[in-house]
């Protein structure tokens, strides 16, 4: 019983923890939404400041949402079951993102990134290892 009351503890502890982390001013969000046509898995592969966050399997319309420092830049690789290339892209790097959270559309053609300031989705062409 003591045992089970404190580990409730801890669990509350780490709670308040996180709640604390989430609303530093140095947290930056992005959330990214497999919209792939034709019901298709999404697998990515994110990294902050290429150190791995770990590879996500996105059902059909289902998003990914994570926190991290806002001076880390990360990068994507994006794969399908269709016609799979190895493509890649920046969803956030400090330069060029400003908003506290960045939404990403995945469809076939590239990245689509809401642009809070038009309010449009602008769409960028998939990287390859051969653009380095
Ligand atoms: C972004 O985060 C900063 C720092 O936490 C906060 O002051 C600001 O209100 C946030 N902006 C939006 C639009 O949420
Ligand atoms: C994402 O999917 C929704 C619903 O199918 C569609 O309305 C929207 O235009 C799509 N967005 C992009 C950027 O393709
Ligand atoms: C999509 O992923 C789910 C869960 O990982 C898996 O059960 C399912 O078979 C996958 N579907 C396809 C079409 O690959
Ligand atoms: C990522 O790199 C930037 C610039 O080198 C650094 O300021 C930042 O602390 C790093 N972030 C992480 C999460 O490692
Ligand atoms: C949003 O669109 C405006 C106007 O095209 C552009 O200047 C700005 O750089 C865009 N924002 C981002 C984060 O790409």
């Amino acid at each position: 019983m003591a045992s089970f009351l404190g580990n409730a503890a801890l669990l509350m502890m780490l709670l308040l923890f996180t709640g604390a982390a989430e609303s530093s001013p140095d947290e930056r969000y992005l959330k990214l939404t497999n919209n792939l046509t034709g019901n298709l898995n999404l697998t990515l592969d994110c990294a902050a400041n290429l150190t791995a966050i770990g590879q996500q399997v996105l059902p059909p319309h289902a998003a990914f949402e994570f926190g991290f420092d806002r001076h880390a830049t990360i990068s994507c690789s994006a794969e399908w079951p269709v016609l799979r290339l190895f493509s890649w892209f920046y969803p956030y790097s400090p330069e060029d993102h400003q908003d506290n959270c960045t939404y990403w559309k995945i469809v076939q053609d590239g990245p689509c990134m809401f642009n809070s300031t038009t309010k449009n989705e602008d769409c960028l062409p998939w990287m390859r290892d051969d653009d380095a």
